[in-house]
């Protein structure tokens, strides 16, 4: 695909060869993500963040992320902040904010709102989350971990085997890495839910017909047994009609150190798009995995700055230029990578 001025709103835009070129790009990223660079290659341009459901590490890592190639960052967060409070359409909204800034970010609880909005935008919109449709920057960064967590032991995406565990179905992310994994090769997809909470039929007839294993389950234990990847997401309670409802499946698949050691092959990779629901009554993934060096949560929030970066570089279309503009840092970074 022509990256240079488009929209980000689903990974069906993408052909593996796209994929391929955001994470080689986002590879070049990384002396600028762990703070050894600085990059002024945006200089002057402004992201507007449009967050409109809660959001921690997606929000501020698209800010950061364009911020650590020199850029600006403005944003509003929540209906009640926004003129959208006072009855303004998403075409309005679209056509002024865009206006303010060069590239947007949205996020919204309506599936197809950002794309709805997309339409009406003067300059590129970056899907963060429409309700429980997509999530494509989130199922980049997801597959770009996988790729690196596999390269240590000198696998690949092709012939990828991975358990997706929990509210398969509300649950945006899940959705947009299995389209995501339709662009490679001999994927084995575990996908284990309560029947209720499946897997939308579509998507898993999309792996099928790409020639990918499916097999749906309701037992955790034997699901995770011979997998590369154990994906755990949390229960979607946002998306229920009621926290009643959602309570009845609320706890239902919980990974600790005991079931990972009983039922896992060593050195299986555990992965979550955050945030994990650390109540008790949920715990998907229990806190005593923290020391588990399988444990890759935190590798995949900061891969997600690469990602987000290489999205900025390519739809702004400085890649080439990023390195031209750049210095070594003189501030203390040490300790965190
Ligand atoms: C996810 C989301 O918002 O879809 N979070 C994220 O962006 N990393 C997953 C979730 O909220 O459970």
């Amino acid at each position: 695909m022509q990256f240079a001025g488009s929209h980000i709103l689903s990974v069906s835009q993408f052909e593996r060869e796209d994929v391929e070129r955001i994470f080689s790009v986002a590879d070049r990223m990384m002396p600028y993500g762990q703070r050894k660079r600085v990059t002024e290659v945006l200089n002057g341009a402004i992201l507007g963040a449009m967050f409109f459901e809660p959001s921690t590490r997606t929000r501020v890592s698209f800010g950061s992320a364009f911020n650590l190639l020199g850029g600006e960052v403005r944003e509003t967060t929540g209906f009640e902040n926004s003129a959208i409070a006072k009855g303004e359409s998403l075409y309005d909204t679209a056509r002024v904010l865009s206006g303010y800034s060069d590239v947007i970010a949205m996020r919204h609880p309506e599936v197809g709102s950002v794309n709805e909005f997309a339409a009406a935008s003067r300059v590129p919109v970056i899907n963060g989350g429409d309700g429980s449709n997509e999530h494509p920057s989130q199922a980049l960064l997801d597959l770009y971990t996988i790729r690196s967590e596999l390269a240590a032991s000198g696998r690949s995406i092709d012939q990828l085997r991975i358990a997706m565990v929990g509210d398969l179905r509300h649950g945006r992310t899940v959705h947009s890495l299995c389209m995501l994994l339709c662009c490679f090769k001999g994927v084995q997809v575990v996908l284990v839910s309560p029947e209720a909470l499946r897997m939308p039929p579509e998507i898993v007839e999309s792996l099928r017909n790409t020639g990918h294993k499916v097999v749906e389950s309701e037992i955790l234990e034997e699901s995770i047994a011979h997998v590369d990847i154990v994906y755990s997401t949390r229960l979607q309670e946002e998306r229920f009609s009621s926290l009643e409802e959602a309570d009845l499946y609320r706890g239902r698949f919980r990974l600790n150190q005991s079931i990972y050691t009983h039922h896992c092959e060593p050195n299986t990779v555990i992965m979550h798009p955050l945030p994990r629901d650390s109540r008790a009554h949920a715990r998907e993934l229990d806190d005593d995995l923290n020391d588990n060096p399988n444990l890759a949560i935190f590798r995949q929030t900061d891969n997600g700055l690469l990602v987000r970066m290489a999205l900025f570089a390519l739809i702004l279309d400085v890649v080439d230029q990023v390195d031209k503009h750049a210095r070594d840092v003189n501030w203390y970074t040490g300790g965190r990578f």
